[in-house]
């Protein structure tokens, strides 16, 4: 008796021979197959092949409308088909024929008319290899599916040391943190309107919120001082730009690379005023541009100790006035464009007074705060 795995496999028989069908079939039968299928109409085979996805198939060479070679060229337009063994049954024995068969894909002949023991010999050493190979395939999609999930958790890993990352940068500032989920929202939005693939705007919005974490490694009497800060201060104020990237760097993640760039690049301006390399223009990485529009208008629309919450219209006509000098043009049109968004995002996160009581000084934008 036969394996029961072998016995349960589906065995698709095409021939055109209706007796040669029942034939074949009542002999598979007899030897305890249970899964049998066929087709007398050739036209037929791989409609009913696509619908049962069998183990094997019998096919008949010399059949009217569609032969065997018809039937074989079809099946091979199937993907995963390779692993599906075809038997030609056939009582040529012309060479030529059989190189031919083989070269189409065919795996065996069994000769007609039919020896039980060949027939039942052939089919079973063909199904143990389908089932091998079925096998192979089932554990490589597991470990495929396994390597997805791993990969994903790991991106999700990623992301939240990220945001881990840029939250111990909030304790050391005075921002709120409030402020990194609007402008990560406002850069993400700009970034979509500028044509940044779907991809490209979800590194920018988990990328953006370290803009300032450079900011750690600035001394607790430079970035807390109440007062102005002279300009030596602002110097090593201004350095945080340079401290951020260099945290950041060297990384293979394109989540940190990217963070990098936008920590480097975010006071950088259009005309090439900014810091920390004066940089101008397109030379500006667009996730810097971004991030400079995105940060300024949330710190310009946010309440602060000395300051009021600018109104929203005040906050476009500062940016408007930026555009060609502190900022890309083509980015303030696209920002006032997308505004109505950026005002949902706005009033769906606002900060609580609780975060608001963490804030004392705004050291966030030294063009908040006038140099000495
Ligand atoms: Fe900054
Ligand atoms: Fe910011």
């Amino acid at each position: 008796m036969l394996p029961e795995k072998i016995l349960s496999s589906k065995i698709f028989i095409v021939d055109d021979s209706l007796e040669n069908v029942q034939l074949l079939t009542d002999l598979l039968k007899r030897r305890g197959f249970q899964n049998i299928h066929s087709v007398t109409e050739s036209l037929k085979a791989v409609e009913t092949y696509l619908e049962i996805q069998p183990d094997l198939v019998l096919l008949d060479l010399n059949m009217p409308h569609l032969d065997g070679f018809g039937v074989m060229e079809q099946l091979n337009a199937i993907d995963d088909h390779s692993d599906v063994p075809v038997i030609v049954l056939t009582a040529k024995t012309d060479q030529e024929i059989r190189i031919r068969a083989f070269e189409a894909g065919v795996r065996d002949f069994i000769s007609k008319p039919f020896n039980i023991k060949e027939v039942i010999n052939r089919i079973q050493n063909w199904l143990e290899v389908r089932l091998l190979h079925k096998e192979i395939s089932n554990q490589n999609r597991e470990l495929e599916a396994r390597v997805r999930e791993r990969t994903q958790k790991l991106a999700h890993t990623q992301r939240e040391i990220v945001k881990r990352l840029a939250r111990a940068g909030e304790y050391r500032d005075n921002e709120t943190g409030m402020h990194i989920v609007r402008m990560s929202r406002y850069s993400s939005l700009l970034a979509e309107t500028v044509g940044i693939n779907p991809e490209g705007c979800e590194l920018i919005f988990h990328a953006s919120p370290m803009h300032d974490i450079g900011k750690i490694g600035i001394p607790d009497r430079i970035l807390l001082k109440p007062g102005k800060l002279t300009r030596d201060e602002w110097d090593i104020m201004r350095s945080h730009t340079e401290m951020g990237a260099e945290i950041l760097s060297g990384s293979d993640s394109d989540l940190l690379k990217k963070a990098e760039v936008i920590a480097k690049t975010h006071h950088e301006k259009w005309d090439g005023s900014g810091y920390p390399k004066g940089t101008k223009g397109e030379d500006i990485p667009i996730e810097g541009r971004i991030v400079a529009v995105s940060d300024v208008f949330d710190a310009l629309t946010s309440e602060r100790p000395y300051k009021k919450a600018w109104t929203v219209e005040e906050a476009v006509e500062e940016l408007d006035r930026g555009r060609g000098a502190h900022f890309d043009p083509q980015l303030i049109e696209k920002f006032k464009h997308v505004l109505p968004d950026v005002l949902k995002i706005k009033s769906k996160f606002v900060d609580s007074e609780e975060t608001q009581s963490k804030m004392s000084l705004d050291v966030f934008h030294p063009d908040l705060k006038p140099e000495v």
